[in-house]
């Protein structure tokens, strides 16, 4: 059976960890070529990027270092791109950091750090990503927004639930950019799903309060990022899919 990302090549930012390894993992399994595994944590990027390519040895996995907020880290991930593959197919952007700072303690420093890593990392790959896939004709760009997008922050700070609206509206501008050039560009929204990251918003958090009753799994939003990756989603673009159990709907 044809596999639904077969041959291609990815690119997923904060993959050494969470959503964005079970991303990676997830691409090798539907026949993905080779995945550029970009994550601030080296180590965390190898052992993914290892572990993959012994249950998938068709699937080449190059993992780099690169804080995402940093435009020369940036270059770097994609000079490395252009070494190893010479070409992109599909870019999640995924790493993104998240506090619980009351509003009224929230320092400039704090706003910065969260934009830096949440939006201007997304902007500075998405920008990137398009200039290949415009002039190849083909690409799928998918952002990790968040409910706090839609909802407004409350176990997160404003500065994380501010960058994840912004992360909305950077879909629909990168889609108008790519929608003619055979680019489409989508977000996905999860509600707490079960990271290094949900336990920030700690015990105050009650899976009771979900429609569905549990919080979700790395693979629940997994499967829709592949949706998103793969030519299913062929007519669709500036698009939000919320993946919450319910929690909110739209
Ligand atoms: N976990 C949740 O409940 C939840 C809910 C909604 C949205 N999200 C979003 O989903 C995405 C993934 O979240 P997660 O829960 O898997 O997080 P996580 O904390 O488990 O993993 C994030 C990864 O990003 C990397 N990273 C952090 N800063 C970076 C930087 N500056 N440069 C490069 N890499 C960096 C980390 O090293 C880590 O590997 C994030 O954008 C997050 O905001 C998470």
């Amino acid at each position: 059976m044809k596999q639904l990302l077969e041959g291609k090549i990815a690119m997923v930012t904060g993959g050494g960890a969470g959503m964005g390894a079970c991303d990676c993992r997830t691409f090798a399994r539907e026949g993905a070529a080779g995945i550029v595994i970009v994550d601030l944590n080296e180590s965390d990027a190898r052992a993914v990027a290892e572990e993959i390519m012994a249950e998938y040895p068709a699937c080449r996995c190059v993992p780099v270092r690169c804080n995402v907020s940093v435009e020369a880290d940036v270059d770097r991930c994609f000079q490395v791109l252009e070494q190893e593959f010479g070409t992109l197919d599909i870019l999640v952007n995924n790493a993104g950091v998240t506090n619980k700072i009351p509003f009224d303690e929230m320092t400039l420093e704090h706003w910065n750090f969260t934009y830096g890593v949440n939006i201007t990392g997304a902007f500075l790959f998405a920008q990137r990503a398009l200039r290949i896939m415009k002039a190849k004709g083909y690409g799928r760009i998918i952002n990790m927004a968040s409910i706090a997008g839609h909802v407004g922050g409350l176990t997160s700070g404003v500065d994380y639930a501010t960058t994840k609206g912004a992360m909305l509206t950077l879909t629909k501008s990168v889609a108008k950019q790519g929608a003619a050039f055979g680019v489409t560009c989508n977000s996905v929204a999860p509600g707490n799903i079960k990271t290094a990251m949900e336990k920030v918003f700690g015990s105050d958090w009650d899976p009771m309060a979900v429609p569905m009753h549990r919080l979700g799994e790395p693979e629940d939003i997994a499967d829709v990022v592949l949706f998103l990756a793969s030519d299913m989603s062929r007519y669709m673009t500036g698009c939000c899919l919320n993946v919450n159990g319910g929690l909110f709907m739209q």
